[in-house]
């Protein structure tokens, strides 16, 4: 194959001339659409350092910093949410929030824009060459100021996505008209459309949970992942495989690829009482992401998009991915004895279980 061949056709192709015909719409789209541009642009910034690796320095070491959160502070944490600060310098953002900063940011008080980012997700997989991320969130500014732009129902974003810096580094993207990938083309430096309107397989055999948290979870958690674990001996009469990757985008995208059902949810563990994800700059995204692919995304109970955030840094239970998984995981919180509905040969389950 000559050269000439393997290069990806771009014409058309590119994230910029996906998105000209949003940024020709005017209004708060355009405005959502060019600061996607400028976001991908810090994330093509962010992808350079990550493929250097150790000769970019320590990326992974610790900055002796803390974020608002307690988290440890990694090296390329702090250089990520810089880049992706100098990204947004000329955009039409008013306010910035970010894993990274302990409170919101006003950056161009007369934009239309509030961008929420966790500038690199799975930090503790820096130095391991996993698969890490960038997840941001797209919200139209409020008139009524930072908090109000921010302390909002998810489903008022006007724009979600995360890169993925993997062995290819990838864009998933949402603009709240369905799902699209989007490839970094390492020789144009430009993100390239591979596929649209990505969809979660509706039903799935796989999970992704911490399971070394087994004994903090709560009954619902626990009941769901003794029936997956019990396999084609249980009620649910079929094998099922688990996954930990210990980094969200990675999960997601594992996700968006094949099916799946993630799951961080609240447990006992001081501190976690509220599971470990944030909101705002985390939860909502990925969950944006998820009923746009068709899936879903549930604190346990509630929409993660209907929940309306009180702080900042505010953590949420998290499960999310097929849609028939995660309405099951939903139906074992409304009712812990939910199997019993839909196996008639465990009717008995309280016999079975301490
Ligand atoms: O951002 C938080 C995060 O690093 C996620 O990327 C990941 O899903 C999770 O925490 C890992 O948690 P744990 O350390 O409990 O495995
Ligand atoms: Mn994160």
């Amino acid at each position: 194959m000559s050269d000439a061949t393997r290069r990806p056709d771009l014409s058309g192709r590119t994230l910029e001339a996906c998105l000209e015909p949003a940024i020709a719409e005017g209004g708060d789209k355009s405005a959502a659409a060019r600061t996607v541009l400028a976001l991908a642009t810090a994330c093509i910034g962010i992808s350079d350092l990550i493929a250097l690796g150790p000769l970019a320095g320590s990326l992974g070491a610790v900055t002796g910093g803390a974020n608002a959160d307690g988290d440890e502070q990694k090296e390329l944490d702090v250089q990520a949410n810089d880049l992706i600060l100098a990204a947004l310098a000329g955009t039409a953002t008013a306010f910035y929030a970010s894993e990274e900063e302990d409170a919101i940011m006003t950056l161009d008080p007369a934009g239309s824009i509030a961008v929420a980012v966790d500038p690199l997700d799975g930090s503790s997989n820096i130095d391991a060459n996993v698969s890490i991320g960038t997840i941001f969130s797209v919200m139209p500014a409020s008139p009524d100021g930072a908090s109000a732009s921010f302390f909002r129902p998810g489903r008022d974003q006007l724009a979600a996505g995360y890169v993925i810096y993997g062995p290819h580094t990838a864009l998933v993207l949402t603009i709240g008209d369905g799902v699209g990938l989007f490839i970094l083309d390492p020789a144009s430096r430009q993100f390239v459309k591979a596929r649209t309107n990505l969809a979660i397989p509706v039903s799935t055999r796989e999970y992704a949970i911490n399971a070394s948290n087994y004994r903090h979870w709560t009954n619902p958690i626990r009941l769901f992942i003794d029936d997956c674990i019990a396999g084609s001996e249980g009620p649910r009469g079929r094998d099922f495989n688990m996954r930990w990757v210990a980094s969200l985008v990675a999960e997601t995208h594992r996700i968006f690829s094949r099916g799946g059902v993630f799951l961080y949810p609240a447990d006992n563990r001081p501190g976690y009482q509220s599971g470990r994800l944030r909101l705002i700059y985390e939860a909502a995204p990925i969950a944006f992401l998820a009923e746009q692919a068709g899936g879903a995304a549930t604190d346990g109970t509630a929409p993660i998009l209907d929940k309306i955030p009180t702080t900042l840094h505010e953590r949420t239970p998290l499960i999310f991915g097929s849609l028939e998984k995660v309405n099951r995981i939903t139906g074992y919180h409304v009712d812990p004895a939910f199997e019993r509905s839909v196996s008639p040969l465990f009717e008995q389950r309280g016999l079975f279980r301490a």
